[in-house]
């Protein structure tokens, strides 16, 4: 089975675009994949965390995962600073990555706004950080909402980087493998990792105005729906979002050029399990007043199990402990033999 990664920080609440571009994403794959689901504890340290609540909130998504259907029994669930190859081989990623790879990193730009000088390091080498959680199992497929799509492409030229510079020695020590890249065959250690991006919550927008991202650190609490909202606050939350004046369109093509409606449609559609286009077939030419309820109604009964589970997950941290114990020991296990090929290939001593 082919193997998947992907991570989601623990900082601050989980909103409903996490659910739906990525932790609703990792259950589907659990079928046909091998998966290793991780809390990317270290990445969130790029930018202050209070100690206690950095555990709190590696608790939290772990709980997520849980409560949302990932079984740990048949895939991996850990926190990242458990498993320190994920540090040693994004050391050796500083070292392939080039300054100016790193310097177009949009994500970069909008994080450390205007005062760059007063920026971590740790925040400007984040990308490093990440092509490294991948590429320590070698994994080949990556789930991820529509912002990380930069990041990954950088992965993708950090494994070529690196098996084009090491490519005698890899094949010297017999530790290639044969993968397409493009239409070309080539021999090389790491995979080209593919992103899985598409469907209609690949990027989730604020309620508040169709043209932002919803995320955890917008400062109003109107604009996002966390995973641990009550059934009251999402519906609020919906009732108060913004839309236009108009009823919905019958087609995809009327939703252009209002963000906010494709925005509703979207979250419906992914929610569903259904295209935009049977959401539209449903509800093309009915006002928002009608949209709207049945909107609620849909978030709720698919949100609020999963927040019960989150919360009856929480009031006892031993399971969640044990989760994470038990999956950074068997990650650790694939992380190693990983670790060992690239101290060989880049003649690092440690015999
Ligand atoms: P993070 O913690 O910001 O977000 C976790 C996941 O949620 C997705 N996401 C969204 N998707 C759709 N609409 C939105 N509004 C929205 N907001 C967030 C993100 O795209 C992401 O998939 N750098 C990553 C974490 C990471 C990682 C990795 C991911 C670290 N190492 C290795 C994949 C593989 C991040 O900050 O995600």
């Amino acid at each position: 089975k082919p193997l998947v990664f992907s991570g989601v920080q623990p900082t601050g609440n989980l909103t409903l675009g996490n659910y739906l571009g990525a932790i609703r994403k990792f259950v589907a794959l659990q079928d046909s994949h091998e998966c290793i689901y991780c809390v990317v504890d270290m990445h969130a340290i790029t930018v202050w965390q209070d100690p206690a609540d950095l555990m709190a909130a590696t608790r939290s998504v772990a709980a997520a995962y849980l409560a949302a259907g990932i079984d740990p029994s048949k895939h991996i669930v850990f926190n990242q600073s458990r498993v320190v190859q994920h540090a040693e081989l994004a050391w050796v990623f500083n070292c392939v990555a080039r300054m100016g790879w790193l310097n177009r990193m949009t994500q970069f730009k909008e994080k450390a706004g205007k005062d760059r000088e007063n920026a971590s390091v740790g925040l400007f080498a984040y990308p490093n950080l990440m092509a490294a959680d991948i590429l320590v199992y070698r994994a080949t497929h990556v789930p991820v909402g529509d912002d990380q799509k930069q990041h990954l492409e950088l992965t993708r030229d950090i494994a070529q980087k690196f098996n084009n510079d090491y490519s005698d020695r890899i094949a010297d020590l017999g530790l290639g493998v044969e993968m397409k890249v493009g239409e070309e065959v080539v021999n090389g250690y790491f995979p080209i990792t593919e992103p899985i991006i598409e469907g209609p919550a690949a990027r989730v927008m604020s309620l508040r105005d169709g043209t932002k991202k919803m995320s955890k650190s917008d400062p109003s609490d109107l604009s996002r729906i966390n995973l641990t909202d009550e059934a009251e606050a999402i519906a609020r939350k919906i009732r108060k979002a913004k839309t236009d004046p108009d009823a919905l369109p019958s087609e995809v093509q009327g939703l252009e050029g209002r963000p906010e409606a494709a925005n509703l449609v979207g979250i419906y559609a992914a929610l569903n399990d259904m295209s935009r286009e049977d959401v539209l077939r449903d509800f093309g030419g009915k006002q928002f007043s009608e949209f709207k309820p049945a909107l609620a109604d849909l978030a709720v009964a698919k949100l609020d199990p999963i927040a019960g589970e989150m919360r009856r997950l929480m009031a006892d941290r031993s399971h969640i402990d044990q989760v994470l114990r038990d999956g950074g020991e068997r990650a650790s296990a694939l992380a190693e033999p990983t670790m060992r090929d690239v101290r060989k290939i880049m003649g690092l001593l440690t015999n």
